[in-house]
């Protein structure tokens, strides 16, 4: 059977260095054509004047909850949060119920994902103080997660000889949690009780942040590992994580951007996440790290909770907040308010994460590359509200703001899952290939790796 082909016409079409006004052919699950003709024959047109064409966001840090904590989310809710927000590939965190810490945990995941997942998907294995073998059978996953510090669950690795034998003995990249369990300790122990939920963030202070964010670059760079930071969440981890060597990349998540510690005020554990939120400072340091090329990838760490849960008093109330819905809008906003390209929209949530994990195919609008578009109107405004969230946690920490700019329909490698305000029943998406090997994505001049 010939493939199915798609004409995309005259939409503004976000190109890896540039914005140009063309027509992009989709035959079957990938791009064939960019500046086709306008007559070019195709199965389906679709009119793009007036709207952007980006590449679907690649989102490399959300947590699904599945197994064990369904009733957050799971993979199948998850992924239908994705397609609405324009994510067409996310990368899940180990941290469920059982952990992702064996082979067959992970084979587990990908399975179910083959079933529910509406969009692409990956998952990284997890790291214990004791299952080398296990990362080191994993080649399928793009990655191996550490919690250098705990989290949600009970996922941590905090002994230097464990860590040392995680990046002397294994080859897939590693990202990590970063915030010094000491610290962190020491500094609950020296609050007392009476705890308000402000305090979340003088025991997980920007110290223990850096002092993490050091550790595991200094393994890094004597393994000469890959390694990726995930949620860099103050200005003095952004010297750190700045270090030149292509084998440390590093990201920031929207809560970090948006939020500091003056909104423990008004919205309170709606805020509470790991790492947790600096001050409005450490906010508008991290945005000129971006801009900088400081820091190469936004993610949004989606962490559902339901606001039962988070209604708990601090500090029994869980961290994590959901956002996977909302990010590229809350982006695309910041391009409407002057504070960035649409280009570098698309390198920080596409093609950076794309290329951080040796994703084949993923990351960008050019031929060959798989067709996971998101159609955009950038003029579109719309209110957040918790009532229409997709996420089964069906809250926002942004709920209230009105965003300029937003996604309106979703394409995963060729196949329509999100138009008129609906999710597609029958779509699926595919694992992700991640090419290893190939290396050398990250430092390939201008970023052009295929
Ligand atoms: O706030 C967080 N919540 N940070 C994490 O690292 C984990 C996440 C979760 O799984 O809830």
């Amino acid at each position: 059977m010939p493939a199915h082909r798609i004409l995309i016409r005259d939409a503004d079409v976000v190109l890896p260095d540039q914005v140009l006004q063309t027509n992009v052919l989709v035959e079957g699950t990938q791009i064939a054509a960019i500046d086709a003709s306008r007559q070019h024959s195709a199965d389906e047109v679709i009119e793009g004047r007036g709207l952007t064409l980006m590449p679907g966001v690649v989102d490399d840090q959300v947590h699904f909850r599945e197994p064990g904590a369904t009733h957050k989310e799971d993979i199948g809710s998850g992924s239908v949060a994705c397609a609405s927000g324009g994510v067409t590939t996310f990368l899940e965190m180990p941290n469920t119920q059982p952990t992702a810490t064996s082979v067959a945990a992970l084979q587990w995941k990908y399975d179910r994902a083959a079933k529910t997942s509406r969009v692409n998907y990956g998952f990284y294995i997890g790291a214990t103080a004791d299952n080398v073998d296990a990362l080191q059978q994993a080649h399928f996953a793009p990655g191996i997660k550490i919690f250098i510090g705990s989290s949600t669950g009970d996922l941590l690795v905090d002994e230097q000889a464990a860590l040392e034998r995680i990046f002397a003995e294994t080859t897939l990249p590693i990202c990590a949690h970063c915030e010094d369990e000491t610290t962190v300790r020491r500094n609950r122990a020296a609050l007392g009780e009476n705890l308000t939920t402000a305090d979340h963030s003088r025991i997980r202070t920007a110290e223990a942040a850096l002092i993490a964010t050091q550790r595991a670059i200094a393994l890094a760079r004597k393994y000469s590992h890959r390694f990726h930071v995930l949620h860099v969440s103050t200005a003095i981890e952004v010297p750190e994580v700045r270090d030149g060597n292509p084998l440390i990349t590093s990201e920031v998540c929207p809560h970090h951007l948006f939020f500091s510690t003056e909104d423990y005020a008004t919205l309170g554990t709606l805020v509470q996440m790991n790492p947790s939120v600096k001050s409005p400072d450490d906010a508008r340091l991290l945005w000129q790290a971006l801009l900088a090329g400081d820091i190469q990838v936004v993610a949004t760490d989606h962490a559902p909770h339901l606001l039962e849960e988070k209604g708990v008093p601090y500090p029994a109330s869980p961290s994590g907040i959901p956002a996977v819905e909302n990010s590229l809008a809350l982006m695309l906003n910041q391009f409407n308010l002057g504070r960035c390209s649409l280009t570098q929209i698309a390198s920080w949530m596409c093609d950076a994460p794309a290329r951080v994990w040796d994703l084949v195919g993923k990351g960008r609008i050019a031929v060959g590359y798989d067709a996971d578009l998101v159609l955009v109107d950038t003029q579109l405004e719309r209110t957040i509200e918790n009532s229409t969230q997709r996420t089964r946690a069906r809250w926002s920490p942004w709920a209230g703001q009105t965003l300029k700019g937003w996604p309106i329909r979703t394409l995963v490698r060729g196949q329509t899952v999100f138009q008129n305000g609906q999710v597609s029943e029958d779509a699926h998406g595919s694992a992700v290939v991640c090419d290893h090997q190939r290396g050398g994505y990250w430092a390939t001049p201008n970023g052009v790796g295929t």
